[in-house]
């Protein structure tokens, strides 16, 4: 198979993360739950893990890394400390539904900044034309549809100076884009742990300094008190921890910062060119691309004239090619890019992919272009 559907889930990991995650199984219990050998082993997993991803991300305090079940659960503790019913929050054009639903079920007012496509300085004016009032700022920092890199560091500062708090969401950049909490001063970053961290699924993490419990429960602390502990993590992470899933997660992370953030982007834009090169030259193909290929990850959208995105998709599977087709439950991205009722075809790659992977995509969407 080749798998270039990464944004979703990366398949290829380290080997070290599945070895942690069934050493894990064999020997750990739960941390803060016990001072026996494994309910200690499982603690100081636990903190080892939010001491790299603390080193990682610029952040001080290792206790400011919370672990979550993924992304969604991340951004939805944040949404949920900071927005309220009537609430004006202002978001970027390109949010996935994990930041679009809870502020609408929640009732805040939201307000789209929106902006064209690789277009930062567009971004921006679209940001600040709509900050007046606003109570919160999301802002997506890499587009999963387009691998579009978002202007968060002037995002941040804007924020900074009208003292709006700001969330962001990294679910396709942790790991791939250099992130410094404590230098962009964001309230909150969420992002998952099964992407481009190459942790297992069920994995995610939020940086916080603060925030309100989504669920309550035991957290091994402050056991006689029937409120939530005021600290954190104890705060944010009720009932018991995911630990192969934590464990696993750390040797991600370990993976991430041995290679460096730097060289895996640079691996996966020479990937993306890569693939534009060859996807231009195949007749039918509309491609999404930055011309500035700083302003792109290395995600990639594209279509074959007016087919269904995801027949494509079921084409290219039937020649062992894993992508993503449809929405990506992002419509809000897919209307600013005017793809709502095609959807796209997207290509994202990891660390793991190679250049093998991307002409043996190219040879298929060829092969498909001239029977469709
Ligand atoms: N949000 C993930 C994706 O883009 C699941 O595929």
């Amino acid at each position: 198979m080749i798998y270039l559907d990464s944004a979703a889930t990366t398949l290829q990991k380290p080997r070290g993360v599945a070895e942690a995650a069934a050493r894990a199984i064999r020997t750990m219990a739960s941390p803060g739950r016990g001072g026996h050998g494994a309910a200690m082993l499982a603690a100081d997993t636990a903190y080892n893990c939010r001491e790299a991803a603390a080193r990682l991300f610029g952040v001080k305090n290792p206790e400011s890394i919370i672990f979550t079940l993924n992304a969604t659960h991340a951004l939805n503790i944040a949404i949920k400390t900071l927005a309220r019913p009537g609430s004006k929050v202002v978001i970027s054009s390109f949010e996935h539904n994990s930041v679009l639903r809870p502020l609408y079920s929640m009732g805040a007012r939201i307000f789209v900044a929106p902006s064209k496509l690789f277009d930062p300085e567009d971004t921006l004016r679209a940001f600040e034309m709509r900050l007046g009032g606003a109570e919160l700022v999301v802002v997506n920092h890499t587009s999963n549809v387009f691998g579009y890199i978002l202007p968060i560091h002037e995002i941040a500062a804007m924020c900074r100076s009208s003292g709006i708090p700001f969330i962001i969401d990294a679910s396709q950049s942790a790991g791939i884009l250099d992130i410094n909490y404590t230098e962009l001063g964001a309230d909150f970053v969420a992002m998952p742990g099964h992407k481009s961290l190459y942790g297992p699924q069920g994995t995610g993490i939020l940086i916080a300094k603060y925030g309100s419990s989504l669920i309550e429960g035991g957290t091994g602390s402050n056991s006689k008190l029937p409120e939530m502990p005021d600290f954190l993590p104890d705060r944010l992470e009720a009932g018991t921890h995911n630990m192969p899933g934590i464990a696993g997660l750390a040797e991600g992370i370990k993976f991430v910062s041995s290679v460096g953030t730097s060289k895996i982007l640079a691996h996966g834009r020479e990937l993306i060119a890569a693939a534009a090169d060859g996807l231009r030259q195949i007749g039918g193909v509309r491609l999404y691309e930055a011309d500035n290929p700083e302003h792109q990850a290395g995600v990639m959208s594209f279509n074959i004239r007016n087919v269904p995105s995801e027949q494509i998709a079921s084409e290219l599977w039937a020649r062992n090619i894993a992508v993503r087709a449809g929405m990506h439950c992002s419509p809000l991205a897919h209307r600013t890019a005017g793809t709502l009722e095609q959807g796209t075809v997207r290509i994202s790659v990891s660390a793991f992919n190679t250049k093998k992977d991307i002409y043996g995509m190219l040879r298929a969407v060829g092969e498909i272009s001239r029977k469709v």
